[in-house]
């Protein structure tokens, strides 16, 4: 099937900017000329980021929403309208704050859609529980219904994604309330730990095999800080002791030869801090990697 590119320039989930520089980035290390050598069919388009708006009702638990609000409601559309049509979408951003209008465009189409999170985060924080007030720590909490309802009703009528549907994967950074979440709803979430122990490959086979069961599409969210910083230093939120690159692409390689995935999004890249455009090729290289790319 043929592949749209929707790139999202916006950074303002975050406190670091530069996350809206992540799309461009990685097209310049090379990412239309691999899916062209891969004899990929795509089209790119670029959703507009809403101008910078004054924080009026200035809320520290749940900063510049308006501004989130905006490119999610645009960019949930465009997924929706996409998904409808039999497209892959291939989200880049931007910050994960965007996985928000990702899922809401998603979960209209699909009525029973699982989710792959490789982070380093669980991003199911809610205003209660944020200790940032960036909504990018909240997008997986927003698409299980649970936070700001101006957030959770982002997309108009869909259902919301169903806990046993998702898979965390990469995790070593919890809050508390995150960690309370987790328990509370039953999602499974494969730690760095479990990773070490059981081995990547054993932990893809099941989240193909949980996220596959029952569910009508199954969607990738990639946040690249979900690689060791070491290897991925461009990222806002690093975190140490993260995927190792072969882990990284591994789980790529798996989810292209199982055939479920039916939309992506790669997030966080931020090319300002980079080493050079190390993140970017990396993300290019995942990127084909998931899209079927082999070695061999
Ligand atoms: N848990 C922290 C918070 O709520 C960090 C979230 C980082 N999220 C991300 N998508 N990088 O602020
Ligand atoms: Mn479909
Ligand atoms: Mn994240
Ligand atoms: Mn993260």
């Amino acid at each position: 099937s043929t592949v749209t590119i929707l790139s999202v320039p916006f950074d303002r989930g975050a406190t670091r900017r530069g996350a809206g520089q992540g799309p461009n980035a990685i097209f310049g290390s090379g990412l239309k000329r691999k899916l062209d050598t891969l004899g990929i069919p795509y089209r790119v388009e670029e959703l507009a980021a809403p101008p910078e708006m004054k924080d009026e009702a200035h809320n520290p638990q749940l900063k510049h929403v308006q501004e989130v609000l905006s490119i999610n409601e645009l960019l949930a559309a465009r997924v929706y309208a996409l998904a409808e049509t039999g497209v892959f979408p291939l989200v880049l951003g931007g910050d994960h704050s965007i996985a928000i209008g990702t899922l809401a465009g998603l979960t209209r189409h699909h009525r029973n859609l699982g989710v792959i999170w490789l982070d380093a985060h669980s991003d199911l924080n809610t205003p209660d529980t944020t200790p940032s007030g960036n909504i990018h720590g909240m997008s997986l909490a927003v698409s299980l219904g649970k936070g700001d309802t101006r957030l959770t009703s982002i997309g108009g009528a869909k259902s919301p994604i169903k806990p046993e549907n998702v898979v965390l994967i990469g995790s070593r950074s919890l809050d508390q309330g995150e960690r309370d979440l987790i328990r509370q709803e039953g999602i499974t979430c494969f730690t760095m730990q479990d990773i070490d122990r059981l081995g990547m490959f054993r932990v893809m086979e099941e989240a193909i095999r949980i996220t596959s069961a029952g569910t009508d599409g199954v969607h990738l969210s990639f946040d690249i800080d979900s690689v060791d910083p070491k290897i991925a230093p461009g990222t806002g939120t690093p975190v140490q002791g993260g995927l190792s690159y072969r882990e990284a692409h591994l789980a790529m390689e798996m989810l292209s030869e199982s055939g479920i995935v039916t939309s992506a999004e790669f997030v966080e890249n931020n090319p300002l801090l980079d080493r050079g455009q190390t993140t970017s090729r990396l993300l290019v290289g995942l990127i084909a990697s998931m899209l079927g790319e082999s070695i061999l």
